[in-house]
């Protein structure tokens, strides 16, 4: 049995050519609504240094770019995802860099937002990657994570798992070839609503102002860490 982080780098690797349809097929589009949104409520100066961790091929940094953030750059740690969002990309500040969440090689207090979207899930050791974050941000800078939760109503609940247990993964299957990729995502999703708790975590990090947002019938969740 391959560790969390071997099995999640290959695995984006592996699907990194379809990943972006997949993305807007699968949510019908409404990913972009997400990402748009968890950014708004973030409040994103225009003069703000942004990471964006878990970039892959990019779509939060690019939002971010749209409200008008100049000086942007993405990590990643799956070099085909990467490869993508770098030809998406000639806008950035330097370039995207191949990188772990869990040991950003920053100097301390060099940027003002970190994002997440769809990633921290993912993250190998998640405790480890906030007090990276926490050393790589300035005073008073913010991360905003973006992830899917289990809703809490019952009958969204019953069609959220008809949808995610039987129609995404034979799509995904379908379009990707990767037979764990989209099974993988159903039950990520089910063991991190049941075992983490961001907001606790980000306090236990050391940030002293946590906010967290539902989204759509409680899909997802914005969650916003100030230091
Ligand atoms: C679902 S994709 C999200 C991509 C993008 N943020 C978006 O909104 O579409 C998750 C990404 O997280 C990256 N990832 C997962 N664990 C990571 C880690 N520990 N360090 C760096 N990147 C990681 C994967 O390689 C993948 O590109």
């Amino acid at each position: 049995m391959q560790d969390k982080k071997t099995q999640v780098k290959q695995m984006f690797d592996a699907i990194a050519y379809r990943y972006d349809f997949l993305n807007h097929f699968l949510s019908a589009g409404v990913d972009v609504y997400w990402r748009k949104k968890a950014l708004s409520l973030t409040k994103l100066n225009k003069d703000a240094v942004l990471l964006d961790v878990a970039c892959g091929t990019g779509d939060f940094a690019i939002e971010a770019k749209k409200n008008g953030v100049q000086k942007i750059f993405g990590a990643d740690f799956s070099y085909n995802m990467l490869q993508l969002f770098n030809k998406k990309s000639d806008w950035i500040v330097g370039r995207n860099l191949q990188m772990e969440a869990e040991k950003l090689p920053l100097k301390p207090a060099t940027v003002t937002n970190i994002t997440v979207a769809f990633g921290v899930r993912n993250f190998y050791n998640i405790p480890e990657s906030f007090a990276s974050f926490y050393s790589a941000l300035k005073e008073n800078g913010k991360v905003t994570i973006l992830e899917f939760m289990m809703p809490t109503n019952p009958l969204i609940k019953i069609l959220y798992r008809l949808y995610f247990k039987f129609i995404l993964p034979v799509i995904g299957r379908l379009v990707s070839k990767d037979k764990k990729a989209y099974t993988y995502l159903p039950d990520s999703v089910e063991e991190f609503d049941k075992s983490i708790d961001l907001v606790k975590l980000f306090s236990g990090a050391g940030f002293k102002k946590v906010e967290r947002y539902d989204l759509t019938f409680g899909l997802v969740q914005v969650v916003i860490a100030e230091k």
